[in-house]
């Protein structure tokens, strides 16, 4: 009746899928503990690691895990312990980590009444909370690991997508919040059919790679023409960080979600090791404090 979880970070937009791709990491992520009580609803009973709001409806764990339940008739209710290690505002999925352990737990306690397809559903309502927008990019890698597409919001339609084994993230994290709400209001709402075209050549390059495990073809498209050149004006140091990273031979860089973390790929976890060095050399430089993980896509 209790089941103690990890609930992985994850890297959405990953370049030029914005809204659509994600991944998650196997080395940064929170826990959680999931029990199954007589009294109906849900209870936050927990929070360690973050100051997060423990009213049911105001945490995106209890909205997501209350999303369920609507649709599970469920006689029984739950608590929740949450120990949070990825920050909130950090660009990784916090809230996707949250929302998404819940309703995998929940429905793990009820003998599995929903699909994945359906968690993710749920989860999204913890993402809408967070964020404004129901998004699902960071909610279905947390939810099915390694890789997935986003194929389309209606009907939902996610595939996992093949990942070679040797791509590795480097993540690195300048200690400073923003928010996806806030870094959603600055985008623009029409792009060009010229951008158009640019971000989904990339979008194709980058699932063909990922499928043919064509590390050069990988780097080719980890580029974004839409989002990043607004976001990353919010990002301190992001353009050297991205230059820094290209030259210790990562294959691709761009920002993590909706920042500020900034994400790298490399071929090999050696080689993102010494991208994560030279990318702290950076915001040593410049007096920014950081923090840097190294994470094998999983
Ligand atoms: N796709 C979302 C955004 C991810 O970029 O706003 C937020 O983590």
């Amino acid at each position: 009746n209790e089941i103690r979880i990890f609930c992985p970070a994850t890297i959405a937009n990953v370049s030029c899928g914005f809204d659509v791709l994600g991944v998650a990491l196997d080395s940064v992520g929170d826990e959680m503990v999931i029990r199954k009580v007589p009294e109906k609803g849900i209870r936050i009973t927990e929070i360690t690691g973050q100051d997060l709001p423990r009213e049911t409806h105001q945490n995106v764990a209890g909205v997501a895990g209350l999303a369920l339940l609507a649709e599970s008739g469920s006689k029984f209710g739950f608590e929740i312990e949450i120990h949070k290690k990825i920050k909130a505002g950090s660009g990784i999925g916090s809230s996707a980590a949250s929302s998404t352990g819940a309703v995998w737990a929940i429905n793990e306690l009820l003998d599995r009444p929903f699909s994945p397809l359906q968690l993710v559903k749920f989860a999204m309502e913890g993402e809408r909370l967070a964020s404004g927008v129901a998004h699902a990019d960071n909610v279905a890698p947390a939810l099915f690991g390694g890789f997935t597409l986003v194929r389309s919001y209606e009907p939902l339609d996610i595939i996992p997508i093949h990942c070679p084994d040797q791509l590795y993230a480097t993540v690195i994290h300048p200690q400073i919040e923003v928010r996806t709400s806030d870094s959603r209001k600055i985008l623009k709402t029409h792009i060009t059919l010229a951008d158009g075209i640019k971000q989904w050549g990339n979008v194709g390059g980058l699932i063909a790679g990922l499928f043919t495990e064509d590390y050069d073809l990988i780097g080719r498209s980890l580029v974004d023409y839409i989002v990043e050149p607004i976001r990353s004006i919010l990002i301190p140091g992001f353009d050297k960080i991205k230059s820094v990273s290209k030259e210790a031979g990562a294959l691709g860089c761009g920002i993590s979600g909706s920042g500020p973390s900034i994400f790298a790929f490399s071929k090999g976890e050696a080689k993102a090791r010494e991208v994560a060095e030279k990318m702290t050399e950076v915001y040593q430089s410049i007096g920014i404090d950081y923090d840097v993980h190294v994470s094998k896509i999983n």
